[in-house]
């Protein structure tokens, strides 16, 4: 069996949201196991940083601007990783935006942006990739969803809703694709240490705190924690698991 440390050798990932926290993480990972990495998000010069770390561990790397609730950018970002590299053997939809609010204080442009950030853009980067997947019967992909989409919890019901929608949308494209050889799975992280959860902290202490007291560990996950399970479900040695949804939480969640 091939070790981790070279288990991506030769392969080409794309990773959305790639510019920091976990989505870093993952790109980093990513590049010590071996791939060339398409780290996709918002802010070039973030993006370009990390470019240069993948760079600096001897893989190709590329930096796309694509804001993810724009469709055509997301088509065009996966088209362009194909006409560079070839192919697209592992995506990883990470891109996220996260937003603590009571429901019924929300309004539709809200809703709907929280939906389609989290949710649609994950639906259709699937959608641009799997042709080329399922032609070469070679594909990986991982959602990244949240535990708010499985256990629940408060001021999150929209967010929640996306999340939940993320696992179940991976579990009925696994049924469909895995004929194909296509591994379809979710990395579902609880509270981890990035920019959002920071958020988090300063815009609704209180609430973070109550959310903290439920670590069994006392701690926060870090973002390399979460980028070892995605990991994982790259590689070949993942490859009789389709379909699922690993929680990366320290323990809080029972779901
Ligand atoms: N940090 C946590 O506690 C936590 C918990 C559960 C789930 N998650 C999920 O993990 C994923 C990564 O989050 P993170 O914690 O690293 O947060 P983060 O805020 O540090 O990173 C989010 C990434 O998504 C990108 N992004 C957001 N909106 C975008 C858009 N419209 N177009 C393109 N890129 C966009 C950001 O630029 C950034 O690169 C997200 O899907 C998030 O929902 C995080």
């Amino acid at each position: 069996m091939a070790s981790t440390q070279s288990s991506l050798e030769g392969k080409v990932a794309l990773i959305s949201g790639g510019s920091r926290g976990i989505g870093r993480a993952t790109a980093i990972a990513f590049a010590r196991a071996g791939a060339d990495v398409a780290v996709a998000s918002r802010k070039l010069p973030d993006l370009e940083k990390v470019a240069d770390e993948v760079r600096g561990l001897g893989r190709k790397a590329m930096a796309l601007k694509v804001d993810v609730s724009d469709s055509k950018q997301i088509h065009a970002a996966a088209r362009e990783v194909e006409e560079n590299w070839g192919r697209i053997d592992i995506l990883v939809n990470n891109a996220g935006l996260h937003l603590v609010q009571r429901f019924t204080r929300g309004n539709e442009d809200e809703w709907e942006r929280i939906l389609t950030v989290n949710l649609k853009s994950h639906i259709v980067f699937c959608r641009a990739v799997l042709d080329g997947m399922i032609e070469r019967r070679y594909g990986k992909i991982i959602n990244v969803a949240s535990d708010a989409g499985r256990a629940g919890s408060s001021g999150q019901a929209v967010y929640g809703a996306a999340k939940g929608g993320i696992v179940a949308f991976t579990r009925n494209l696994a049924m469909e694709t895995a004929r194909f050889g296509l591994n379809i799975n979710c990395v579902s992280p609880g509270m981890i240490n990035t920019a959002m959860w920071n958020a988090v902290r300063e815009d609704s202490p209180k609430l973070a705190e109550a959310y903290e007291r439920l670590l069994p560990g006392k701690r926060l996950g870090e973002p390399e924690e979460v980028a070892a399970a995605i990991l994982f479900l790259a590689t070949d040695e993942a490859a009789y698991i389709t379909g699922q949804t690993i929680s990366v939480n320290g323990g809080v969640f029972s779901a």
